[in-house]
């Protein structure tokens, strides 16, 4: 059950950890799904859009795609619809929801991964004054993330309180320029495997990826349904969603969610 102290510790610090969002044998399923997606994508069978850390070696660093039929995991459609999931979405964001997201976090097996410091901001302005940073940074929150770590992981850093305010100019250079730079105050997201961080993407920062340790983190979203939206062009990360064959694969719980989601999608060509 979400807390008020969780909701403060979002607030202030910009995350929090939970140890009980899913239970041991859902933890096993999700597992061994995750692995055999990952196979799938490894051995060429399944691509519906793979962040490739090295294509020619076939190593992605993440994987999109999982509630397709392509993959046939129903796990990943449940637990974005387990109670326990629901109930942090209820408390965070309302009852009113549209699909979010849903990817697996991995690595190469044997070479270091990562791509430096960064806020999530889609194409919002990333160098800004601070006036403009500070309008990205308080535009209302219309999602709710979480990261469920399928075995232990170690791989996200957090600049703690950094999503309320505008970067120091230390910080600009590590975003813009060095990108991996420690940055004072960096916190390092530790997870066992079955515990979970809700997290704010505006927040500062970086997945670093050691080799031989393996990732295997399912990273999904819940949006706020907002009616009165335009339609526009697909994310070309989730074009595969379009697919005719997607919504019939999903739960019936789960469709309205994408029908949402579809109405306000155009196709890019
Ligand atoms: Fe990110």
């Amino acid at each position: 059950m979400p807390t008020i102290d969780q909701r403060q510790a979002y607030e202030e610090e910009g995350f929090f950890i939970v140890g009980d969002l899913v239970d041991v044998d859902t933890l096993f399923q999700l597992r061994e799904a995750a692995r055999r997606v990952k196979e799938k994508v490894r051995i060429g069978q399944v691509d519906l859009f793979t962040h490739w850390a090295d294509k020619d070696a076939r190593e992605p660093w993440a994987i999109r795609g999982l509630i397709a039929p392509e993959f046939d995991e129903p796990s990943f459609a449940r637990h974005l619809l387990s109670q326990n999931i629901m109930e942090y979405v209820h408390f965070f964001i309302g009852y009113e929801l549209t699909l979010g997201a849903i990817l697996l976090f991995t690595n190469p097996k044997h070479s270091d991964w990562g791509f430096g410091w960064h806020r999530d901001l889609g194409s919002q302005e990333r160098d800004g004054t601070e006036a403009q940073e500070l309008k990205i940074l308080n535009k209302p929150q219309t999602g709710l993330r979480w990261h469920l770590a399928l075995v232990d992981d170690a791989c996200l850093q957090i600049v703690p309180g950094s999503h309320r305010r505008y970067r120091t100019e230390h910080e600009r250079l590590c975003l813009l320029e060095t990108r991996d730079e420690d940055i004072p105050g960096q916190h390092t997201i530790q997870l066992s495997a079955g515990e979970a961080v809700f997290w704010n993407g505006n927040s500062i920062h970086r997945g670093v990826y050691r080799r031989d340790s393996e990732r295997l983190t399912i990273s999904a979203s819940w949006s706020k349904y907002i009616e009165g939206l335009s339609p526009s062009k697909v994310d070309k990360r989730l074009e595969w969603r379009l697919n005719s064959d997607v919504r019939a694969h999903l739960p019936i719980e789960l469709q309205r969610y994408y029908d949402r989601w579809h109405e306000l999608q155009l196709p890019n060509s």
